[in-house]
């Protein structure tokens, strides 16, 4: 069968393709933003603040669920206590502050999805990994929260020195998307790595 590429459909393709990028950003500032990216005729682009949402604290990573555009955002506070919030993000790039969890353990630097609405937040201050159901609401409390110690330090002797293991980062083995787990789970299917 001969393959013949519509002059329609291609048309259509490069349009998206040289269309303008929504970019996410957050800011130790405190807010979440929408950019911009427009590529030009001249080949360079321009880079424009689409639309801005102040959430507090000082959002780090962000996880941004396509099917219900929400965009959830650990904050990096180091003192007094964190949050976690999440923002709603139109398809016109218009952000707006759908739902914030106060009284959070501090140092918030990552965070995933996992089960049927629940998320699991990487502490690295406290070296702990706290897990919450969705929504998140000012009632929201933490379903479960694990701390990692070291029994001695680590390789690096810079690091780690109480004996903490700065947890960094929470991981998700595949298995767990289709299972109804709904806490941490202290077998290797939650993978969490520390900066030592
Ligand atoms: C915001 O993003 C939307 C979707 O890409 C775009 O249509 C709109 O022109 C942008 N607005 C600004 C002010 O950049």
């Amino acid at each position: 069968m001969p393959s013949i590429i519509s002059p329609l459909l291609l048309a259509t393709v490069l349009l998206d393709l040289v269309g303008a990028i929504n970019i996410f950003v957050s800011h130790y500032s405190g807010t979440v933003q929408t950019l911009t990216l427009t590529p030009k005729t001249d080949g360079s682009y321009s880079l424009t603040t689409n639309s801005s949402v102040n959430v507090g604290g000082q959002p780090s990573w962000m996880t941004f669920d396509p099917t219900s555009r929400t965009i959830y955002n650990s904050d990096e506070t180091g003192s007094g206590s964190a949050i976690l919030t999440s923002v709603s993000a139109a398809k016109d790039g218009k952000l707006s502050l759908s739902g914030k969890a106060t009284g959070l353990s501090l140092g918030g630097v990552h965070n995933t999805l996992y089960g049927p609405g629940y998320i699991a937040v990487a502490h690295y201050q406290t070296s702990t990994i706290t897990t919450y159901k969705l929504p998140l609401s000012s009632s929201t409390k933490p379903i479960d929260s694990l701390k990692y110690t070291m029994s001695r330090p680590g390789p690096n002797a810079g690091r780690g020195k109480d004996l903490s293991e700065e947890t960094s980062q929470a991981v998700l083995h595949l298995k767990v998307l289709s299972s109804s787990r709904n806490h941490y789970s202290t077998s290797p299917r939650l993978f969490i790595s520390n900066k030592i």
